[in-house]
């Protein structure tokens, strides 16, 4: 303790700060001296305290709570998390926009990321999803060019509406997604107000080893609102952190968002005959096929203590499953099982499994496995364990036992366009979305598309574009064609 009650100020050695208002220099006046430790070490700090943000969904804000199981499922999983209605299951949710920087404005028009950690006692599992049922592409090859073309131009340096529509006029299969993002729901009124979705389909696998190909949907119990696009260009002026208050300051006050967990069931034998195919994540399974069957809810009723160590070193991966749940073909879902633990890696090092909101909890030393070293290693390891397997020394070891049941693969490897199904088409749920929107919003989605396609400078691309809001609904396409010429001319 210093001379008055306060705790003393020290260095990162833990020793005594002398003088935390004046460097050290050579007489009074006279230059600094590489001597002064503080100084430097301040200085030195303070210029790594950024990491490399997420290179998409990096402005984002999280919170803890826990799912509880409210309903019993264990016809379809053997997921122990979801074995008993009551149990309760630590889980941390990070939410996000996708194409802006870490100081984005929370009111833009993007989907929002909805990234759900479950700390299990089978191990963490990790269902990173979004706003939106579906999504833009269909192949994880165009995902880093659907990104390109979203974010900042490199000679420009700024989002370029002749960017983000060229690639749709040339990527057909964004026709659903775009007509979703360019809807009510393309701008949310807070985190709270939006339903969440696994979007991909997931495979489940009962005790019996019998496999179901299920979609995850959050729906919000707050009620689904959402902001004008004049509201959310004004909001994004005024509170570019709009979402994070209202997520802080509700969890704080004790009003604690909640949404209720239902899944789509298919058995796994009705997917090769399925209309269409139900691993095409730029379409949905309409309910009357699937009826919504509850399973939980998710409440989150803690805010974070620090939001650097625990939102922004927040870790989530596809991959990361429990026994009882898999993935599916689903191409894209394959392409991130890869990409978010190697970025991961890249972004916060190979030991980020060792920072607290990332460790699992079932056991606890954290991952009982033989990986020790690497940057930044703080394991609780017993340090004198065999570092290799097998061994004659009692470490852990494999159960034999596969999370989720094998799938039967045919025809060989190459390059191959996604298994076409009898009423696979890119355009038809873009049109049944379309025709579900009352008179008033339908006139908001073609003035809010009409906004953005207006400003457009190849007329190849827009007529591109204007062809497949055509090809979903020859209503919807004339009605843009309209907007955007009268954009165009006034
Ligand atoms: C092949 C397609 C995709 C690839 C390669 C990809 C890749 C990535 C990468 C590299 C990150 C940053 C991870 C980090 O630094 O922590 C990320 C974040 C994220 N992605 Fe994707 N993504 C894809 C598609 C999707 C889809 C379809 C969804 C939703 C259904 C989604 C939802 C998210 C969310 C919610 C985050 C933020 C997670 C967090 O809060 O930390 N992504 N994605």
């Amino acid at each position: 303790m210093s001379k008055s009650s306060k705790p003393t100020l020290t260095t990162e050695a833990g020793a005594p700060v002398a003088d935390n208002q004046n460097s050290t220099s050579a007489g009074i006046g006279g230059p600094l001296l590489l001597q002064d430790q503080h100084l430097l070490e301040k200085l030195a700090r303070f210029n790594r305290e950024r990491i490399p943000e997420r290179v998409v969904h990096a402005r984002g804000s999280g919170a803890y709570g826990y799912f509880e199981v409210t309903d019993d499922v264990s016809a379809y999983t053997s997921a122990h998390f979801l074995g008993e209605v009551g149990r309760r299951t630590e889980t941390f949710a990070r939410f996000s926009t996708v194409a802006d920087s870490l100081g984005g404005p929370d009111a833009a028009r993007d989907p929002r990321g909805f990234a759900l950690k479950f700390y299990t006692e089978e191990g963490n599992y990790d269902l990173v999803g979004n706003n939106t049922p579906v999504f833009f592409i269909k192949d994880p090859l165009k995902f880093p060019d659907f990104i390109h073309s979203q974010k900042r131009d490199p000679f420009t340096g700024k989002q370029e509406p002749d960017n983000v529509w060229d690639f749709w006029a040339n990527s057909p299969e964004a026709t659903h997604q775009v007509t979703w993002l360019m809807g009510d729901r393309g701008i949310p009124a807070s985190y709270r107000h939006m339903n969440g979705y696994g979007s991909h389909t997931y495979q489940w696998t009962n005790a019996e080893g019998e496999t179901f190909f299920v979609k995850y949907h959050f729906k919000t119990n707050q009620g689904i609102r959402c902001l004008s696009a004049e509201q959310g260009a004004e909001l994004s002026g005024s509170d570019p952190n709009s979402h994070q208050t209202d997520l802080l300051q509700s969890i704080e006050r004790g009003v604690y968002p909640s949404w209720t967990l239902y899944v789509q069931v298919m058995p796994a034998a009705e997917a090769a005959d399925y209309r269409f195919n139900p691993f095409d994540l730029t379409k949905i399974w309409p309910h009357k096929d699937h009826p919504l069957i509850r399973v939980g809810r998710l409440v989150l009723d803690r805010n974070p203590d620090n939001v650097f160590a625990e939102v922004e070193q927040s870790a989530f991966s596809p991959n990361n499953f429990v026994p009882g749940i898999g993935p599916s073909p689903d191409k894209m879902l394959q392409g991130r099982l890869f990409a978010y633990a190697d970025a991961h890696r890249y972004r916060l090092g190979v030991n980020h499994t060792q920072l607290a909101v990332n460790a699992p909890k079932a056991v606890a030393t954290g991952a009982n496995n033989y990986g020790r070293d690497g940057l930044m290693a703080t394991n609780a390891y017993d340090r004198h364990a065999k570092n290799y397997e097998p061994n004659s020394y009692g470490g852990p070891v494999e159960t034999g036992a596969p999370l989720s049941a094998p799938q039967p693969v045919t025809g060989h490897w190459g390059t191959h366009e996604a298994p076409q199904h009898t009423k696979d088409d890119d355009f038809f749920q873009a049109g049944e979305l379309y025709r579900l929107m009352s008179e008033e919003e339908k006139n908001r989605l073609v003035a809010n598309i009409a906004g953005g396609l207006s400003q457009v400078s190849r007329e190849d691309v827009v007529e591109k574009n204007i062809a497949h809001f055509a090809a979903a609904d020859p209503e919807y396409g004339k009605r843009v064609e309209e907007a955007v010429r009268e954009l165009q001319e006034g």
